[in-house]
């Protein structure tokens, strides 16, 4: 602990600094160049396409914050940290890094102060909203659903471990991206059968998922607008990280779409961050940032604010369970 009051801010302005370096490692392919063990800047700068005086900066800054290690002057190698780096890792950040990084979701944060003060979004008047701007942006919308499949897989495994499938039949995962929370859930409980629900341009993503984790024979893929419809009929609903894009108004009417295809004894189950009430960290509060600039009045919220949205939208909430990674599971019936 330091006295100095500047502390706090000066961390949050290195932040940004180290990012821009963490944001070269990925770009560039640091973490994959070194994955057979150490080498020299100029040897990285090779593999990498790079000016080696400059990379050599950039590798020097990362050892001080601890992705990379020196073995020798100027010769490193990735560290624990650093491995997460690696696009194949199983915890990998790198879809995670390059989306943070991306110039329109960048644009979202440098406008925050526009949209607090006035409450317009700059990010969807430049570049529209999001889903359908990751529609558009190939690339964009490749890196953001690799990063929504990497950062779910260990509420994903919660999820699959301690919820009780076993009076359901049939799972219908709402907007479920590329399927890899659903896949996660069939592999566990062989009996289900599953469904994704997402936007059309997702379909071919999610069947080549589905059949690579090999639940292919009990999953298939619908697509359609959850704000439209939900055209599905399922014992469970599961919306994952799907309400916190949504202010109360729209996430009422996407419940509503799910509660005309829910047979009467459905269940529908959300997964999100809930928000604590009082100052403690939480990773939700910060992602709420990037929600704030991109998705404006919908954001992360707290359990006072979800129980409040569902009752209102006609359901009764039977439990709320913490499962991982900041990540808690609700569940919820139709109100008697
Ligand atoms: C934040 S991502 C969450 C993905 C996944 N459920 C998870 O937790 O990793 C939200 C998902 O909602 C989908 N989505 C957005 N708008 C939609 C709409 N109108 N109809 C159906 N799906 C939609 C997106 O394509 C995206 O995959």
């Amino acid at each position: 602990m330091t006295d100095d009051p500047s502390a706090p801010v000066l961390e949050l302005i290195r932040g940004v600094w180290r990012f821009s370096a963490l944001h070269v490692l990925a770009r560039l392919g640091v973490a994959e160049a070194l994955r057979g063990g150490p080498l020299t800047a100029t040897q990285i700068a090779g593999r990498c396409d790079a000016r080696p005086e400059l990379l050599a900066r950039v590798l020097r800054a990362a050892a001080g914050f601890g992705l990379l290690r020196s073995v020798a002057p100027g010769t490193y190698e990735l560290t624990e940290a650093g491995e997460v780096l690696l696009p194949d890792h199983p915890r990998s950040l790198h879809a995670g890094v390059l989306t943070t990084a991306d110039p329109a979701l960048m644009y979202s944060l440098l406008t925050l102060p526009e949209t607090v003060a006035t409450g317009r979004r700059p990010f969807v008047a430049r570049y529209g909203p999001l889903y359908r701007h990751l529609a558009t942006d190939k690339e964009l919308g490749e890196l953001f659903d690799a990063y929504m499949d990497l950062r779910s897989r260990t509420f994903a495994r919660a999820l699959a471990e301690t919820y009780d499938f076993s009076q359901a039949r049939s799972v219908v995962d709402v907007g479920g991206g590329k399927g890899h929370i659903l896949a996660t859930v069939l592999r566990t409980h062989p009996h289900l059968s599953g469904t994704v629900f997402e936007l059309a341009h997702l379909a071919p993503a999610a069947r080549a998922c589905l059949a690579e984790r090999g639940v292919a024979d009990r999953a298939d893929v619908v697509t359609g607008d959850f704000f439209a419809s939900v055209p599905v009929k399922a014992d469970v609903y599961l919306l994952s990280n799907v309400l916190h894009n949504w202010d109360d108004a729209e996430a009422a009417r996407i419940i509503g779409n799910v509660l005309t295809a829910m047979p009467p004894r459905g269940r529908i189950l959300f997964l999100d961050m809930i928000l604590p009430d009082d100052d403690s960290p939480h990773l939700g509060k910060d992602l709420d940032m990037r929600m704030l600039g991109v998705f404006g009045s919908g954001g992360e919220r707290t359990r006072a604010e979800y129980t409040r949205l569902l009752e209102r939208a006609g359901l009764s909430v039977a439990g709320i369970t913490e499962l991982a990674a900041s990540t808690s599971l609700i569940e919820a019936m139709r109100a008697e």
